[in-house]
């Protein structure tokens, strides 16, 4: 299974999977190509230092959203590309990219969805001053962070937490969820069936993780 992953930041869960690729442990899904949407983001050097093939499409060239995705479907077919994974890509998709990749394309949320959608999720969780926080790997849909979900950790919210030490916790907690269900993914080992998505040989508890 071929794997487009989008990214727009830093790139530490596009590494977390990279890391993953390099020790065999993605099972048959294979990193194909990163695409990036802002020119200069330190995703795009991990990219390049791991010998992946990349691809830039500004959104700033181009005119509305459906045409920033039709370019992305492009290059994203060029590399052949099964599944798509958003790992900290920052645009919200048009159903252009939706259409073309039809339940094949993820993202990951860093909180516990449906509480807390959008760009703030951990700074709202923590204003919330929720006592669990955590992370959420779903498929996309046309909403923002809506679609159904496959997989998610949690983490415990500490007294002492401010809210960057609990981001990165979450983090710590993506960097396993979203190869392990890239991995299940792949294994075909995730079933749909409307909202309700089933991870085949995950621990109890909708565990991906405990399955690697
Ligand atoms: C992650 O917290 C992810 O959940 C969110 O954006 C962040 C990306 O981080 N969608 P990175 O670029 O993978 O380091």
């Amino acid at each position: 299974m071929n794997v487009g992953v989008l990214v727009s930041g830093s790139g530490t869960n596009l590494q977390a999977l990279i890391d993953r690729s390099t020790r065999n442990e993605l099972g048959p899904a294979r990193l194909t190509v990163v695409g990036c949407n802002v020119p200069d983001c330190p995703a795009l050097s991990r990219a390049r230092l791991a010998g992946l093939p990349t691809f830039i499409v500004d959104h700033r060239d181009h005119g509305d959203r459906a045409a920033f995705d039709r370019t992305l479907v492009e290059a994203l077919r060029a590399h052949q590309v099964d599944l798509v994974v958003l790992a900290g890509f920052m645009r919200v998709l048009s159903g252009e990219l939706l259409d073309a990749f039809p339940g094949r394309v993820i993202n990951i949320h860093p909180a516990l969805l449906p509480a807390f959608p959008g760009v703030h999720g951990v700074r709202q969780a923590y204003d919330a001053a929720v006592k669990i926080a955590g992370c959420t790997v779903h498929f996309v849909d046309r909403g923002v962070d809506t679609g159904p979900i496959i997989a998610q950790a949690a983490v415990q919210v500490q007294d002492d937490d401010d809210d960057e030490a609990l981001r990165a916790r979450i983090l710590a907690e993506e960097h396993r969820l979203l190869p392990a269900v890239v991995r299940a993914i792949a294994e075909r080992r995730v079933v749909v069936e409307g909202r309700r998505v089933r991870v085949l040989g995950a621990a109890p508890g909708n565990d991906p993780l405990r399955s690697l």
